[in-house]
């Protein structure tokens, strides 16, 4: 089916108490892995461009390969730009067909982050083109961060607020605790501040940047409060390499990359099943591409209750 925007399948997340994986992908089997998964997991999806995969595919080239996927499949999927780095950045990936747009001025000063993720918001809402912004700052696992700095970085809840409230942003990226590019699962969540956050903001779906690195339990308790969109980028990276490093081996002698794309292909898309399981997405999508109707409390049902 045609692309969706992301502000249906967010908010259906954010009523069902489920989160929507959204995942990175830099080439044509990264994205056939993650819309295979989607699909076999009757699971609404979120394959998000990176700057890098835009410095490496092109903007053109990852929008094209990710409309065209998107067209062979009945479950709903969404284009977002992930970390949108300015104003003009986003404008070009509006024009390019994405239907979900990031801007990511948490490195800005305040003041400055409000004006320009309000001045995004204002022109793609004239298309009904949802923003994610973000407050607060997840740090990268490369610069050694220690707990206090992890801390140092988080969002403040009131803050929150008055962001959202002048920008207008449609979901928003919060610092709770976890850091990009974790090689393991070791990240807990502040579960208190994300709440304490949630009271500030209940509208607005949050989203969970660096989820790589996160204990499977932290993402468990995240979901009930409010979290609805979690991006995964590195540990899809993982099993791609990880497929790349057993198919040259297995097929040591062949001159076709191929075989050993392919078994890249479907590391990656069994990571992405797991991920979509333990996100509570799993299934929630019906045989003729809908939200199920009625919803299925999917995971507080299965936490007992968590509200
Ligand atoms: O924006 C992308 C993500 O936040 C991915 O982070 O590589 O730690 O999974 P990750
Ligand atoms: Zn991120």
């Amino acid at each position: 089916m045609p692309l969706v925007t992301s502000k249906e399948m967010l908010f259906a997340a954010l009523e069902n108490h489920f989160a929507v994986g959204a995942f990175n992908a830099n080439n044509m089997e990264q994205i056939q892995g993650v819309i295979e998964a989607a699909q076999e997991e009757r699971s609404p999806v979120i394959l998000q461009v990176s700057q890098g995969a835009i410095r490496y595919a092109g903007l053109e080239l990852a929008a094209g390969m990710v409309k065209i996927v998107a067209e062979l499949v009945d479950i709903p999927v969404v284009l977002h730009l992930d970390h949108g780095r300015d104003f003009d950045q986003n404008i070009r990936c509006l024009r390019a067909g994405f239907t979900s747009l990031m801007f990511d001025g948490s490195k800005l000063p305040f003041e400055e982050n409000v004006a320009t993720t309000k001045r995004v918001c204002h022109i793609a809402h004239v298309v009904g083109i949802p923003v994610e912004a973000e407050l607060g700052k997840v740090g990268q696992s490369k610069d050694k961060l220690t707990k206090e700095q992890v801390r140092a970085m988080m969002t403040d809840p009131h803050q929150a607020r008055e962001f959202v409230e002048r920008t207008g942003c449609d979901s928003l990226a919060v610092a709770v605790g976890s850091v990009h590019a974790m090689k393991t699962q070791g990240a807990i969540l502040d579960i208190e501040l994300l709440e304490a956050i949630r009271q500030e903001i209940p509208d607005i779906p949050l989203v969970l940047h660096g989820s790589s690195g996160v204990k499977t339990e932290s993402f468990l308790e995240a979901i009930p409060h409010g979290i609805c969109k979690i991006n995964v980028a590195t540990y899809l990276n993982q099993g791609f390499i990880k497929g790349m490093r057993e198919g040259l081996q297995k097929y040591a002698d062949s001159t076709d990359p191929r075989k050993a794309l392919a078994m890249s292909r479907e590391n990656v898309k069994e990571r992405v099943r797991e991920k979509m399981r333990l996100f509570g997405s799993s299934g929630v999508i019906d045989s003729s591409g809908g939200f199920r109707s009625p919803p299925k409390q999917f995971r507080s049902a299965e936490l007992g209750a968590a509200e």
